[in-house]
């Protein structure tokens, strides 16, 4: 693939050249001269949705973190640990996927993620800091030197990101944008959702709060790239092997349901190997069918964490394009109101 250039003198930025990838724009950004108008939508969205870490007060948490259960604190810290990981990865890799999308409204949106991304670091720091006594916080984000399966997890997607650094073809930009996908669309919302199931016993409350506002960031990101990946599909029919889409849910969802029950396991009130499999699958149909795609795993149709969305406040977490954008999402902005927002 040709990487594009910075300015590029022989650009034409119509409309109707305008392509998602391998296009020739001038790269030069006119909000007013927008071809995909959900990424406009979703520029202005992202930008209400700022928030500060440390406006959220962990108070009650450092106290509430010693009345934690071993299994508990255990998954508390690696589902940390994880998280550190995919927020560090993301910031690292997203300005590579930039370099190849040629409409300027969605390179816009990718640098705010970058930008959001950070933020997710900034919060996992104030978190730790805040809460994880002070012999244990080094661990946390050292966790995967010795914990072999998420060493594994943290690897593969690693790989995929590097493959195409090292080699930037086609297939490997079409694993590229599948492998974010899942990152933002599936391998948050176990660990999400254990949270949210803390705080629906009014445990680590304020940790729960944070991880709302990242959830609701996360939901964005994944709609960037449900999005990018079918507008390319649109253009270009052979870019993606839907083979290879399923080959990388199926992979990503057996990895999400061993580490999942690897670091919560079977002792946490309200989350059982069944519930984390029935989930698992569940967060992974509808992102297929947000692609396009037919959904791989027949009968798991229900969220069996369906009680913890009045926690999570994101009021049908899943349905990202439909309840929610259509929730109340302002409920906790730190910014200025949300004005009214159609659905994407
Ligand atoms: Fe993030
Ligand atoms: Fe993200």
């Amino acid at each position: 693939m040709q990487r594009k250039r910075l300015f590029n003198v022989e650009g034409d930025d119509s409309l109707i050249n305008r392509k998602m990838i391998k296009g020739n724009v001038t790269n030069l950004f006119n909000l007013n001269n927008v071809k995909y108008q959900w990424a406009n939508k979703l520029y202005r969205l992202m930008m209400e949705n700022f928030w500060i870490p440390e406006k959220v007060s962990l108070f009650d948490d450092k106290r509430a973190y010693d009345e934690l259960t071993p299994a508990e604190q255990n998954a508390y810290d690696g589902i940390l640990s994880f998280l550190v990981f995919l927020d560090s990865i993301q910031t690292n890799n997203l300005p590579n996927i930039s370099d190849y999308i040629t409409a300027p409204e969605v390179n816009l949106i990718l640098a705010i993620q970058t930008y959001q991304e950070a933020v997710h670091s900034q919060s996992y720091a104030y978190i730790i800091e805040s809460i994880i006594p002070a012999e244990k916080r080094a661990y946390i984000y050292d966790r995967w030197r010795d914990d072999k399966i998420l060493l594994e997890r943290n690897k593969y997607i690693a790989e995929i990101y590097q493959d195409f650094v090292d080699e930037r073809n086609d297939k490997n930009f079409a694993r590229v944008l599948i492998a974010n996908y899942l990152l933002e669309g599936v391998y948050f919302y176990n660990g999400f959702n254990f949270f949210y199931n803390l705080s629906s016993r009014s445990l680590m409350v304020g940790t729960a709060d944070e991880i709302k506002y990242i959830n609701r960031d996360e939901l964005t990101h994944c709609v960037i790239f449900a999005n990018i990946i079918k507008e390319i599909r649109a253009e270009n029919s052979t870019f993606f092997s839907e083979d290879e889409i399923y080959e990388m849910f199926a992979k990503a969802v057996e990895q999400e349901i061993n580490w999942s029950n690897h670091i919560i396991g079977d002792q946490v009130l309200g989350i059982t190997p069944e519930t984390i499999e029935k989930y698992t699958k569940f967060i992974a149909n509808k992102r297929l069918k947000d692609i396009g795609m037919k959904p791989m795993y027949e009968g798991f149709d229900e969220n069996p964490y369906a009680h913890l969305e009045k926690i999570s406040d994101t009021n049908g977490e899943g349905n990202v394009k439909g309840n929610f954008f259509e929730a109340n999402v302002s409920s906790y902005n730190q910014s200025t109101a949300v004005e009214g927002w159609d659905e994407i």
